[in-house]
């Protein structure tokens, strides 16, 4: 088996090993961004009520959690692991309105937990001890095996997303090529390790993150981590819904379920059009960087390798665009 790939890891800057609640960061910039995660749902709710427009505007929320993840650095650790929560919002309020808008078993509204968490968030990033801890060494054979699952997922992603490129030509198509793709990701040992490898993947991600709060060297390394923010919550909100409604409600989780509500005019879905356009551009974004720091390790030239990350990203920008343009119209 090849040797797991590691670029040398800079030391922590002194100073990361021991401040406290830095003067220098008001406590207004460290609540910043749980309040813009707080006003969230009322933003999305202005999308059908007022104007598509706000459903545009809401992306400000997670850009405003990542600009926060990267400018409050490692010496505000809780702030800045609130911050990346912020960036991981859009999955996050979809996760918990599907999981407690629609039951009947327990007295609690998505809503009503949602404005609980921000407001603890809020507390949690503004008071305390902002002290660092020394940085841990990075865990190379658990990167290693998250870029091996990373390696299934992406090539079930890039059947996944062109099947809704297809959506291009119409809802048939995409029910076509979905059905044809079906046969093969829905055959039970492959959807298994696929599935596993998914919940892999999230909780691995997770743990690499948590050393990753504690570090910060440059805006490669936030998009990094802010968009594994953003795809742990994805996952954790996109596979309990399809998996819910197929399991637990018998439905086909095709075309027309994707599309019965309008994601522009129906005020639940609506939370809808963010979250997907986000989760292309976030896989994008998490899969280039990953590709970048392969290419480094493997002797690369960084302008050649940064190139190459940049266009990756830009293409599953504009694929999020085109996906969209298809979910949006159906
Ligand atoms: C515009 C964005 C997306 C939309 C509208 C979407 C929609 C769907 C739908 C409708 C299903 C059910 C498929 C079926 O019944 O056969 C599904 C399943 C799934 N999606 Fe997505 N998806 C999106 C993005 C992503 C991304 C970025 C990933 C990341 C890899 C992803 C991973 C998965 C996985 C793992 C499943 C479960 C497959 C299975 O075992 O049935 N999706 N998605």
């Amino acid at each position: 088996m090849a040797a797991p790939l590691a670029l040398p890891v800079p030391p922590a800057p002194a100073y990361a090993l021991h401040v406290r609640d830095p003067a220098a960061v008001s406590r207004l910039t460290l609540a910043a961004p749980p309040l813009a995660a707080l006003v969230y749902p009322a933003i999305i709710w202005a999308g059908p009520a007022i104007s598509p427009l706000f459903l545009a505007m809401a992306l400000a929320v997670p850009a405003i959690g990542v600009t926060a993840a990267h400018a409050l650095g490692p010496a505000s650790p809780r702030a800045r692991a609130v911050a990346l929560a912020v960036v991981a919002a859009p999955p996050l309020y979809s996760w918990l309105g599907g999981l407690l808008d629609f039951q009947t078993t327990v007295p609690l509204h998505g809503l009503a937990v949602w404005i609980l968490l921000w407001l603890t968030l809020t507390v949690v990033a503004t008071t305390g001890g902002q002290t660092a801890r020394a940085a841990r060494p990075r865990p190379a054979r658990l990167a290693f095996a998250h870029g091996c699952s990373a390696a299934i997922i992406t090539v079930f992603a890039l059947a996944h997303l062109t099947n809704h490129l297809a959506a291009l030509a119409g809802g048939e198509r995409h029910i076509a090529v979905m059905s044809a793709l079906r046969t093969v990701y829905r055959a039970p040992g492959v959807e298994l390790v696929l599935l596993a490898a998914v919940a892999f993947q999230t909780l691995s991600g997770l743990r690499l993150l948590r050393d990753h709060v504690e570090r910060t060297r440059s805006w490669w390394h936030t998009a990094q981590v802010a968009s594994g923010a953003y795809l742990a919550a994805f996952f954790l909100s996109h596979l309990t819904a399809a998996l819910r409604a197929r399991w637990l409600r018998d439905i086909d989780t095709n075309w027309q379920w994707l599309t019965a509500d309008s994601m522009l005019t129906d005020p639940w879905s609506a939370r809808l059009a963010p979250y997907y356009a986000l989760s292309v551009v976030a896989v994008g974004v998490h899969a280039a960087l990953g590709l970048r720091y392969v290419l480094r390790a493997r002797g690369w030239s960084p302008p050649v390798s940064d190139r190459l990350a940049v266009a990756a990203a830009a293409a599953a920008t504009a694929a999020s665009a085109l996906i969209m343009t298809a979910l949006l119209r159906a």
